[in-house]
Parts: C-alpha cells; sequence; structure tokens
C-alpha cells in the first residue's frame, strides 16, 4: 500500500517526510512525492522509481524549504507509475495538494461530473479527483469543506491535505485506511504507519472512520465527518519497529490474511455500479462476449488455482467451456487455440517468466489476452491486449493470500458480467449474486474472528509428516490452495486431491492418524463427499472438515469441523481458504519457520 507522512512545526518538512517514508519503504511503491509550503506558496516534488531518486532531486529536501508538508510513497493503482500520476496532486491554481492512500470507487462519475463544470485533469489517477472536489467545494473554510467532500467520496482513503491560504494547518482525514497523528515537542506529524513516527514519539492520536484531524505546529484537533469536535485519547505504541512495520503481527502473512476483507472490497466495489458489473477495462460488447468461443485461462501456483475455481465458475455461469493450464506446460503442449478463443492470464506479480510466455504463445496464435494482475505497470499487463487489475496492495509475504482472494473476486465478475452479456442468467439472479459477493468482507472477518480455534488445531499438527486435503468441483480448487498454503510455508507435505479419485491410488497412503482435511460446501455433492470421509476415515485418518454452516451432519462423520457462513456455492472459495491459509501459517509458526520467507522460494519467478 502506498505511504504517507505529514509534518508541521519547528524543523524543515522535507527532511522529516524523507526519513519518514524511508521507513515506510518496505511496504513497495514505485514513486513518490511531496508537498512543502514555502512562506508563499506550495511547492511539488516527484519522482518515479525509488525514493533516492526524490531525494536527489530535492538535494535532501533543500530544494523544498518550509515548515509544514505532506509526502507520499505511491503504489499504483489507477494509471501507470509515472512522475504524473505520483502524488502529492493539486487543484489547478497547485493551492491545495492532496495525498492519498486507498481507492476512491466513484472517482469516474465524479470526474465526469468535474470536467462539466470545466475541470481539467492531467494524471490517470482516481485520487485527482479530490483535491479539485475541494477546489469545487472551497468557501474558505478547509474543514467545511472537507467534510463535504468526504460525504461525496467512496471507497476507502487516508488523507494528508494542505491548502495555501492556510498555512499553519495540515488536514487528514480517514475511511477504511490507516492514518495517525502523533504531537511531540517540535511538532505535528501524520502517517499511514506507525513506523515513520517511531523516532519521533510513541504517542499516537488514532483517527476514526470517516474523521477529520487539524494539525498545527503545536496543537492538533479532531472532528467527526459533521466537523463537529470530538475528544481522542493517546495511546502509547509499544512495538518495536520491526513489529510496527507489520502493524504489529508477527508476520506479513498474517497481516496480509487479516487485509482480505479490504481487499475484497477494493476489488469488488468500484465495479458494482447500480447493481450491474461493470468492468471498464475489459471493452468488450455484449456481442464481443458472446462471440468468445472458449476461455482458456493460463497461470502459475496459487493463481493457477484461482483459474481452476473459475473454470467451475465461468462455466456454470456462463456456460462458455474454459479450459485451465499451468503456464509452465501451456506453451510446449502447442495449445489448440482458435482467434475467437480469450486467453486470460493470471499473476499476482505480473512478471513471472511462464505466465508472460503464455501471453506470447496466445498472440502467436491470434488471441486476444485478458491479464488479472495485481502489479500495475508490471511486464504481463503491458503486454496483454486488456488488463484488469487486483487491487490487493502489494503483498511482501511470499506465500500469496490476499491477492489470491482478490484474483477470486476479479474471476466471479467476469463470470457474471459474461453471464448477464450471454443471458445465461436473470437480472435476478445478477441481483442475488450480487448481494452474496457484498457479503463476503464481513463474512471473512466472521471467519478471521475464530483464529484461535484454527491456531489450536494446527499447534497439534507441527509434526504431521504428510496432510491429505480432499473436495470435489470447486472444492477440489479448494483444496489445491490449502495443501499450497500448508506445504511451501511449513514444509508438511501435502497432496491435493479430488475425493473421488482417492480410491484410484493414493488411498493405501492413508494410516492410523494420517490428518485429512476435506472440504465440503458444494451442497449437491455433500453425500459424495460424506463417502470418501467414511473411506478414509475407516483407514485410521482423522479428519479436519470445513464445510457450510448449514451442514452439521458433517460431525456424524468428521473429527473436527470448521464451519464457513452461507454464501452461493459458486462463492465458497472465497470463505473456505481463510482457515486453510490460517491453518498453513499457524503449522509453520508453530514450528519456528520464518513464516514470510520459506526456503528455495522466491516471491516472484522471473525465470522458467
Ligand atoms: C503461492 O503462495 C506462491 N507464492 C506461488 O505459487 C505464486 O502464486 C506463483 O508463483 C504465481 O505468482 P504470480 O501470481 O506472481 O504470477
Amino acid at each position: 500500500m502506498c505511504g504517507i507522512v505529514g509534518y508541521i512545526g519547528k524543523q524543515q518538512a522535507a527532511e522529516i517526510i524523507l526519513e519518514g517514508l524511508e521507513k515506510l519503504e518496505y511496504r513497495g511503491y514505485d514513486s513518490a512525492g511531496m508537498a512543502v509550503y514555502d512562506g508563499e506558496k506550495v511547492n511539488i516534488a516527484k519522482a518515479m522509481g525509488r525514493l533516492q531518486v526524490l531525494k536527489e532531486v530535492t538535494h535532501g529536501g533543500a530544494t523544498v524549504p518550509g515548515h509544514l508538508g505532506i509526502g507520499h510513497t505511491r503504489w499504483a493503482t489507477h494509471g501507470e507509475p509515472s512522475d504524473v500520476n505520483a502524488h502529492p496532486h493539486t487543484n489547478k491554481n497547485g493551492t491545495i495538494a492532496v495525498v492519498h492512500n486507498g481507492i476512491i470507487e466513484n472517482y469516474i462519475s465524479l470526474k465526469k461530473k468535474l470536467k462539466n463544470k470545466g475541470y481539467t485533469f492531467k494524471s490517470e489517477t482516481d485520487t485527482e479527483v479530490i483535491p479539485q472536489l475541494l477546489d469545487y467545494y472551497y468557501n474558505g473554510n478547509p474543514l467545511e469543506t472537507i467534510s463535504k467532500v468526504i460525504q461525496r467520496i467512496e471507497g476507502s482513503y487516508s488523507l494528508g491535505i494542505i491548502f495555501a491560504d492556510h498555512p499553519d494547518e495540515i488536514y487528514a482525514a480517514r475511511k477504511s485506511s490507516p492514518l495517525i497523528v502523533a504531537k511531540n515537542d517540535e511538532g505535528c506529524f501524520i502517517a499511514s504507519d506507525a513506523t515513520a513516527l517511531l523516532r519521533y514519539t510513541r504517542n499516537v492520536y488514532y483517527i476514526g472512520e470517516e474523521e477529520i484531524a487539524v494539525l498545527k505546529a503545536d496543537d492538533v484537533h479532531f472532528y467527526d465527518s459533521d466537523a463537529e469536535e470530538i475528544e481522542k485519547p493517546v495511546t502509547e505504541i509499544k512495538w518495536d519497529a520491526n513489529a510496527a512495520e507489520k502493524g504489529g503481527y508477527e508476520y506479513f502473512m498474517l497481516k496480509e490474511i487479516y487485509e482480505e476483507p479490504k481487499t475484497v472490497r477494493d476489488t469488488l466495489n468500484p465495479r458494482i455500479r447500480d447493481n450491474k458489473v461493470v468492468i471498464d477495462e475489459l471493452n468488450m460488447t455484449d456481442d464481443e462476449i458472446k462471440a468468445i468461443g472458449k476461455i482458456h485461462i493460463v497461470a502459475c501456483g496459487s493463481a493457477y488455482h484461482t483459474g481452476v475455481t473459475a473454470r467451475y465458475v465461468l462455466e456454470g455461469m456462463a456456460r462458455i467451456p474454459v479450459e485451465v493450464d499451468i503456464a509452465s506446460e501451456f506453451r510446449y503442449r502447442d495449445p489448440l487455440l482458435d482467434p475467437s478463443d480469450l486467453v486470460i492470464v493470471i499473476s499476482q506479480s505480473g512478471e513471472t517468466a511462464d505466465t508472460k510466455a503464455a501471453v506470447e504463445e496466445a498472440h502467436r496464435k491470434g488471441c486476444q489476452v485478458l491479464a488479472i494482475v495485481n502489479v500495475v505497470g508490471s511486464s504481463i499487463a503491458r503486454e496483454a491486449d486488456k488488463v484488469m487489475y487486483t487491487w490487493a496492495g502489494p503483498e511482501i509475504s511470499v506465500a500469496t493470500t490476499k491477492a489470491y482472494s482478490a484474483q477470486l473476486i476479479a474471476l466471479y465478475l467476469i463470470a457474471l458480467k459474461f453471464a448477464s452479456a450471454r443471458g445465461t442468467i436473470s437480472d435476478d439472479q445478477l441481483a442475488s449474486y450480487i448481494h452474496d459477493l457484498r457479503k463476503l468482507p464481513q463474512q471473512i472477518e466472521l471467519l478471521l474472528g475464530e483464529k484461535e480455534k484454527i491456531q489450536k488445531f494446527a499447534n497439534r499438527y507441527t509434526a504431521a509428516k504428510d496432510v491429505f486435503f480432499i473436495g470435489r468441483g470447486i472444492d477440489y480448487a479448494i483444496s489445491l490452495e490449502g495443501s499450497l498454503k500448508l506445504k511451501e510455508i511449513s514444509y508438511v507435505h501435502s497432496e491435493a486431491y479430488a475425493a473421488g479419485e482417492l480410491k484410484h491410488g493414493t488411498i493405501s497412503l492413508i494410516e492410523e492418524g494420517t490428518l485429512v482435511v476435506a472440504l465440503v460446501t458444494q451442497k449437491d455433492l455433500y453425500d459424495k463427499t460424506i463417502s470418501n470421509i467414511r473411506e478414509v476415515k475407516a483407514r485410521g485418518a482423522f479428519v479436519m472438515a470445513v464445510t457450510n454452516v448449514d451442514n452439521p451432519d458433517i460431525e456424524k462423520v468428521a473429527d473436527y469441523s470448521v464451519y464457513i457462513p452461507e454464501t452461493d456455492q459458486f462463492f465458497t472459495n472465497s470463505l473456505a481458504v481463510i482457515p486453510l491459509q490460517l491453518f498453513g501459517y499457524y503449522v509453520s509458526l508453530g514450528k519456528g519457520f520464518d513464516v514470510d520467507h520459506p526456503r528455495n522460494l522466491a516471491k516472484s519467478v522471473t525465470v522458467e
């Protein structure tokens, strides 16, 4: 995620901003910038690339003198990494400067309205609507204006704002994106992450949802969204710098698991408008969608597993034939591709060599490529014909969690879009699917609330030698991911099997005490999977079942059950994967491994 640092006080703001942003570098970013008020006007400095470039351009901040400023490291979501897309963004006269973390979901309609009023835009970002809206509503009172603007923007934001005609104040506001305020004898600070402030103070204020903070050099005041003043307690941060980087979590993996509700919201909400799925990036007419002969999904690792899920969802909803390929196999089997086929590649990093090669193979055979990618401007994003970004933010842990969940959402949206265009689902069905999708973030939060239960269970299995994950249909796809999560970070051998396939060989490996994780979320297949559970139990297996909340009968066969909340059968993967990610995490933690950096693995596999 992007980083924000702001300062007002006795010191030079630029130096403090650069120092603070340096502490946020671990979060990943592609450009940096700052706005500093010099006593007369707001000066902006921006640079694509490392923070070092911004430091060099500004001579360590010396070229932007002043005691009031805001700074930002950007991780691109809307618009490629570039100087012009880097923050801060300003209004036309450069009198209002804004840095922003998060996603403004209704930026397209706001931009349209502002353009109709004569506003022009320089960048491709969602953020630029904020200074322009502030400009539009500005009545000389920044607090009132911010209060008005935050009631008009939808999505997530943490904001640092300066107004040239209020040179003694920094303004901050947030919703669904972190931002803290701190104060010491030298001045007041804002930051998106405590890590940036630890060297100055450990006493911070947490800005609440849709609240606004006004910082002066020696004082800070807080307001609710209606600009009514509120009191805030000071909180002392007790974490060390290392823990602070991870927001207090022991490992990035757990932090990223906890970010999944937000990731799902960010990837989903901007693409639902008036109860319809709107994927602007797809840029395909209904006739073009109807003309697709077949879909080929190609990816590696966890991204491949989301493709396996998507096959069931796309075929089930949109009735289009789908083939799913492991990218390292795809080009060597000389796949039969027709120019009427659509190739969908999926990649968090956008740099995976085999997935990149799949794009080339598809192009060689005359197919259009749609890439579902997390890193804006990455190689795959550049080479594909169309890109649908997952808005998961930077993922640091090698074991993917939040990007996986975001990929599932992107694929569900494509399936819904294609199904409505092809008339294979009715408007009522679409509304019901959207209703269930919108509930997912909250349901994931519920599952996260039960993490201790999984931790306890995982602690019993730290010495396990072999674990099997079984399921049918979409449950098989979830099994693939559950198994990979466990083995890659805990080094426990595990395999995923289509439950019905067990008796064709693998069942001979089941012995007394072998852990079998059974995924049982597909109602039509309950009985079939339960028969498979009985088969492994008869051979001594200990069975943990992950099933729907309305299936308590599972307890008659399983030894231990985890329930997921009610959702449509197509979407169960998004919920069932949470206990499996937690299980992998806690087994690894229990074994004392470095969860975020498993041996022999890299975050992005850029070689064949
Ligand atoms: C999963 O936890 C892995 N880190 C790995 O399987 C990963 O999903 C795979 O290498 C694909 O990476 P990509 O999404 O960046 O292309």
